[in-house]
């Protein structure tokens, strides 16, 4: 069983080019869109054909660019087309229930499919897989291959194995393998996880991400080319997550918290500029926390160990240093800085995303003083009532989330800020939910994604707190949040009406793909500005992938629009 007490914060969903113009304070749970099949990076290679679809958060989107980078460098092929794949998988998210539902309804019509083509491989990786574990292959035995978020360099291995399974099933009882010969199934469990195999567990992990391919023919996924046209890159620097968020699954699905260590990083950096990407966006469910102990690292076979987290004690949100142990250690800020000191190609730096509690002024102060990092914080809050923090384990009051507003907006002048938030968590009263509608009004993100709560098994909030705010309750806050948020991005994008921004162009704009600009020698594309604001302009799609300048001319309510100049 997961350990209840174990719990990080989630990542944020991931906004894609394509989504950007989508309703803000909506999330998407799903990630990737079928392609053009025309597109030669899909249908490259000889062997099966695999249809790979996404769900949930950047960690998510990592994942699966490192999937497919492994998969093709074996021959298989990607197709936009489940129905004509050997192979469909799903790469899954469990963080709200909603997430889960989309993939099990996949998952039945896959199902009846294979009543007609048995020979499919059916694979469900990622969190879901991790959660549910084999329970999952009981409920739904049309499911050939399940792997956690943990293990996904035995996917290749275990669709392979899938496959011969199926052809085993064929021959005398005798010659079928044991279950032991062929693994269909690769998930850590909780115990492992914490385990002395812990370290051995992460640098198999490690090695995926250093064995990543660094062009975007190679890890485009099925139904989306990568943002930039292969000029913006996520880059893991942490795994895991050591927070005890009532709420969150993380936890269960992806385990503690481990360090990559800072070399890797940079390095993994400068392979990707040498590739011609401007943009770098570092991941993990809690950046700020990200620290390297050098002195107790270990040399093994002369390769360093990344580091088991060791659990933070709380600065109280006053500023000061990030949590810091020694001068052998490196902390966030030291590998912002030497990223953006030994990286100076990469034109954006980016990260998602942070804790409130922890978040020093050193790094607010690398931030202000480092030109190409872009001056954008997303800090979760989550709840503005101090009662719902307590309940929801997040280790800081609204005072102090408040103050740490303020400091941000002190040191880095022009920083943008956007946040989540949870309406209808166990309890929730009316003036519970009126703190938190003050809190929004107060901080002025540029936008906030919010969910209604979703009960997830595994979870302390599961399994000590009643579900007891009503849907129609939490829809009626969610909506009226909303509405206090396009009111306040409204008023932000205002100020930008008349200046002239630099905007990193990601794509055509959903409005122009979907044939709904009247004229047709009119290009719409789609960008964001360093703060992350998405930027729609007319110009040339040979301009993606590049930063231009872009005067604004209008305020939309999710958005900036204006000209190229
Ligand atoms: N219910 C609703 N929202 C959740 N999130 C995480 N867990 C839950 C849950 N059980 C939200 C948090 C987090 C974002 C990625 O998802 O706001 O920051």
């Amino acid at each position: 069983m997961p350990n209840p007490r174990f719990c990080p914060p989630a990542m944020p969903e991931i906004k894609l080019p394509q989504l950007a113009d989508a309703a803000q304070g909506c999330s998407t749970d799903h990630q990737a869109a079928p392609s053009p099949a025309d597109d030669p990076a899909n249908t490259a290679g000889t062997g099966p054909s695999v249809y790979l679809e996404t769900f949930g958060c950047q960690m998510n989107v990592l994942d699966s660019q490192l999937v497919v980078s492994q998969l093709r460098g074996l021959g298989y092929r990607f197709t936009d087309d489940w129905k004509a794949a050997d192979v469909v998988l799903y790469n899954t998210c469990s963080v709200r229930e909603q997430a889960e539902n989309k993939v099990w309804s996949r998952v039945g019509v896959v199902g009846r499919h294979k009543q007609q083509h048995p020979g499919v491989v059916l694979g469900v990786i990622g969190c879901m897989a991790e959660r549910d574990g084999t329970d999952m292959t009981r409920k739904y035995p049309q499911i050939d291959l399940l792997c956690g978020p943990g293990e996904l360099d035995k996917v290749p291995l275990l669709i392979d194995n899938a496959f011969k399974t199926k052809t085993f099933s064929g021959r005398p009882p005798g010659d079928l393998p044991t279950d032991d010969d062929l693994q269909t199934v690769a998930l850590q469990g909780n115990t492992h996880r914490r385990s002395s195999t812990l370290s051995a567990a992460s640098d198999k992990l490690e090695l995926i991400d250093l064995s990543r391919s660094f062009t975007a023919a190679d890890t485009d996924l099925p139904g989306e080319t990568t943002p930039g046209a292969g000029k913006s890159a996520y880059v893991r620097i942490t795994r895991g997550c050591n927070k005890l968020c009532t709420y969150c699954v993380v936890p269960n699905t992806r385990g503690a918290e481990v360090h990559r260590h800072p070399d890797h990083i940079v390095d993994e950096c400068k392979k990707l500029a040498d590739h011609g990407v401007i943009e770098v966006t570092l991941l993990g469910q809690t950046v700020n926390h990200y620290h390297y102990d050098h002195s107790a690292a270990i040399k093994a076979d002369g390769v360093w160990q990344p580091q088991v987290g060791t659990v933070i004690s709380p600065n109280k949100g006053t500023g000061g240093p990030s949590p810091s142990f020694n001068d052998t250690t490196t902390s966030f800020a030291d590998l912002l800085h030497r990223i953006h000191e030994e990286v100076p190609a990469i034109q954006r730096l980016r990260f998602v995303t942070s804790l409130p509690r922890d978040f020093g002024d050193d790094i607010l102060q690398v931030i202000a003083d480092s030109p190409r990092i872009c001056r954008y914080l997303h800090l979760p809050v989550q709840s503005g009532s101090n009662r719902v923090l307590a309940k929801m384990n997040r280790g800081y009051r609204v005072e102090q989330y408040k103050e740490l507003l303020t400091r941000a907006r002190d040191i880095i002048p022009g920083v943008t800020l956007a946040t989540d938030i949870i309406v209808g968590f166990p309890s929730e009263t009316d003036e519970d939910y009126e703190r938190t509608a003050e809190l929004l009004r107060f901080a002025r993100y540029k936008n906030s994604f919010i969910f209604k709560y979703s009960p997830r098994p595994g979870t302390a909030a599961y399994d000590r707190l009643p579900d007891d705010v009503p849907d129609e309750v939490k829809r009626f806050r969610n909506n009226d949040l909303l509405a206090i948020q396009a009111q306040a991005s409204t008023e932000i994008h205002a100020e930008y009406v008349g200046q002239t921004v630099d905007v990193f162009v990601e794509g055509v704009s959903s409005k122009t793909r979907k044939g709904l600009i009247d004229s047709e020698e009119t290009t719409q594309l789609s960008g964001r500005t360093g703060g992350d604001l998405i930027t729609f302009f007319d110009g040339d799609p040979s301009l993606i992938g590049q930063i231009v300048k872009v005067k604004v001319e209008q305020a939309l309510p999710l958005a900036l629009s204006g000209t190229l100049i």
